[in-house]
This record gives C-alpha cells, structure tokens and sequence, in this order.
C-alpha cells in the first residue's frame, strides 16, 4: 500500500468548541489546547456562566494568565445566553471583539446549563440583534422535556425548536453544536443558506453507545449528547470526511476531576484535548479521507466566522500517539482522564511534546 500517507502537514487547526474551566483545572488543560490549536471558542458555562462582556473580559485575562510562556493561542470569547441577556451589551461586546458569538443551552439540558435559556421566546431581544449585526448562535440542541427519551432529544430540539427558530430568524447563522445524529446531519446537508454549520466532536466519530454500555458502564465515554447507534456514528463520520464547508472541528473537550465521573451521578463531558487530532486523523484514515482532515479542522470553521485560517501548520504522522492517562490537576490530589478512542488510535502529532 505505497500510497497510503505516512505523514500529513496541516494548517494549524483551531477548536470551535472548548471547554477550559478556570482555577486549577483552567492551569492544568490549557497548554494541551494551546500547544494543538490555533484558536478556540471558549464555552462561557462556569459557575457562574459568562453571560456578559466584563465577565468575558474578566475570564478571558485568567486564561491569558495562565497560557504556556511563548503560546500564541487565541481564546475566542461568547456568551451565555440567559433570558435576562442585554442586547446593547452583546451588540457592543461584538464590535469590540469581546465576544465572537453567544450560546444558548436550554435550561437543565447539560453540565452548568441551570441559568440556561426557559423558553425561546425569552431571548428574541438578543436573537434579533444578533441577527442584525451577524453574530452566530451557538446552540447545544437537545430538549429537556422529560417525556423525550435521552436518545432522541437532539432530534426532538430540531423538529420542535430549530426549525421554528431558524423561521423566525432566517438571517441568523446559526452553528448546532457537537451533532450526534443522522437526523441532525441530513437536517445540515439539506439547508441551502450558507448560514448553519455544526461542529463534531471527535468521540462522536470513534465511539457509538455501545461503547458506553456494553461490559461495564464506561463513565469516561460519557458525554452530552450522548453517543447514539452505529448508524448515527457512520453518518456523523459521513459529514466530517465530506469536505463540505458545514461542518467543521469542535473538540468539545470537557475536563471533570476523575472521582465526579466515575461516581454514582457522574458528570457529562469527555477530555479529549491531548488526543484530538490523533483520533480525529484516525477516523479521517478510516474513511480513506485523510486529503479532507485540513478542510474540516483548519479551513471551514474559519471560513464559517469570517477569519483566515492560520498560517503556520502542524505535522502529523501515522503511529500510535504517546498519552498519559490522566491529567494532574493543581497539586495533584485531582486527575482528569484522557481520551484515547475505544480502540488504538493510529496517527500522532509530531513534535507536541506532553505538558
Ligand atoms: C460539557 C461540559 O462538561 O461543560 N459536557 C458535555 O458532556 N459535553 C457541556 C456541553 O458541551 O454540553
Ligand atoms: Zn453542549
Ligand atoms: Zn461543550
């Protein structure tokens, strides 16, 4: 097989959905982002969630604060949509470059989403801004209706809210965040506006719910929205591979401390950012699709936020990536587990020496 790559040059690759945290725990993910990633989109749900401009500016210095000596990371600031938000203070949060975008996650419906949005009639003040002045909306898309079981509450958020809203609102860009399902893709390949995109994790293209369940409950694959069948997984890896412009990479990384995940209520959320590309690039290889990896992590997130796409690279090359299993967390009392795949990954980065 003399033309399967050995080693792939990319642009440098950003994150369009991160999660660092703050305190310790901001101090111990940070430069596994920064030492992959050009920029990314931080996900403003601390406690208490980053829901206007002086809580990003105040949040965006902790994280400048602790960034590795020498990095050029970029954190790309949004705001938690509540439905109290200030559109006078988002509009202006916007122009000044405070926030690239703001996020709506519905009430209850993941880790830190208690001040989330009630109903979506709450927040058309905001919409209507935002749509007025192109600031995209972020949204984690599953419902919270407790008659709605946990394996169709993405698909349900699209039939009863997604499409209701992007009628309202068609002018929005709008980015569904971290899809799990076919439904979500097919409702992405349908639309014709140029202004919806998603973003997909890379568990959600290695691991199905099996993975989860089957032989043991696997707390460390669990994440929000959980991983649904086979057939979901394959169409999801389908959108990835495509090259087409909609979708594009978002980690989704999402650090707990080890004993809150592996507890009798563990929490939702999968750390992946020392493996992102290792695992992104092997399900790319999987695919035969390696030639599409740029397009999806380095070219169509930019192109979908109106930025250019970095111009240094990064170099990649096919053999099982070196990982710690966890993480030390401040003093080391606290881990976070890393993500390695269900099976053996089988591309690393080159010269990313660990943190
Ligand atoms: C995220 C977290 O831990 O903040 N968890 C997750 O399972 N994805 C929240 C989110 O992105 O929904
Ligand atoms: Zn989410
Ligand atoms: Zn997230």
């Amino acid at each position: 097989m003399q033309d399967r790559p050995q080693h792939l040059t990319l642009r440098r690759p950003d994150d369009w959905h991160l999660h660092l945290r703050y305190g310790p725990m901001l101090g111990a993910v940070l430069g596994w982002s920064a030492r992959t990633f050009g920029r990314a989109i931080i996900m403003p749900n601390l406690t208490p969630p980053v829901t206007d401009s002086a809580a990003a500016t105040a949040y965006k210095s902790r994280i400048m604060a602790a960034m590795p000596e020498g990095s050029r990371f970029q954190p790309l600031m949004t705001c938690y949509l509540t439905d109290r938000t200030d559109p006078d203070d988002l509009e202006a949060g916007f122009r000044n470059g405070t926030f690239v975008a703001a996020k709506l996650y519905p009430a209850g419906a993941t880790t830190n989403s208690s001040h989330g949005v009630s109903r979506i009639e709450a927040i058309d003040a905001p919409l209507h801004r935002m749509q007025a002045i192109g600031m995209p909306l972020l949204i984690h898309g599953e419902v919270v209706d407790p008659a709605i079981d946990i394996f169709d509450r993405e698909r349900a958020f699209i039939d009863r809210e997604l499409i209701p809203l992007r009628r309202r609102f068609p002018d929005l860009k709008v980015v569904m965040e971290h899809i799990t399902t076919e439904d979500a893709a097919d409702y992405l390949w349908a639309d014709t506006t140029g202004r919806l995109a998603a973003t997909i994790t890379p568990q959600h293209l290695l691991i199905n719910r099996n993975h989860i369940l089957v032989g043991g409950i696997r707390p460390h694959m669990y994440c929000l929205p959980v991983a649904k069948r086979e057939r979901h997984r394959r169409a999801l890896c389908r959108a990835a591979t495509s090259g087409d412009a909609r979708f594009f990479l978002g980690t989704d990384s999402a650090p707990h401390a080890l004993h809150t995940k592996e507890n009798a209520c563990g929490c939702a959320g999968i750390f992946n950012a020392p493996s992102a590309m290792a695992a992104y690039a092997t399900a790319f290889d999987e695919a035969g699709a390696l030639d599409r990896l740029e397009a999806f992590a380095s070219l169509n997130g930019p192109a979908f936020y109106g930025f250019s796409p970095n111009e240094d690279t990064i170099e990649l090359e096919r053999g099982a990536p070196e990982l710690p299993d966890t993480v030390a967390v401040g003093d080391g009392a606290e881990a976070v587990v890393v993500f390695k795949g269900p099976g053996s990954l089988t591309w690393r980065e080159v010269g990313s020496a660990a943190c």
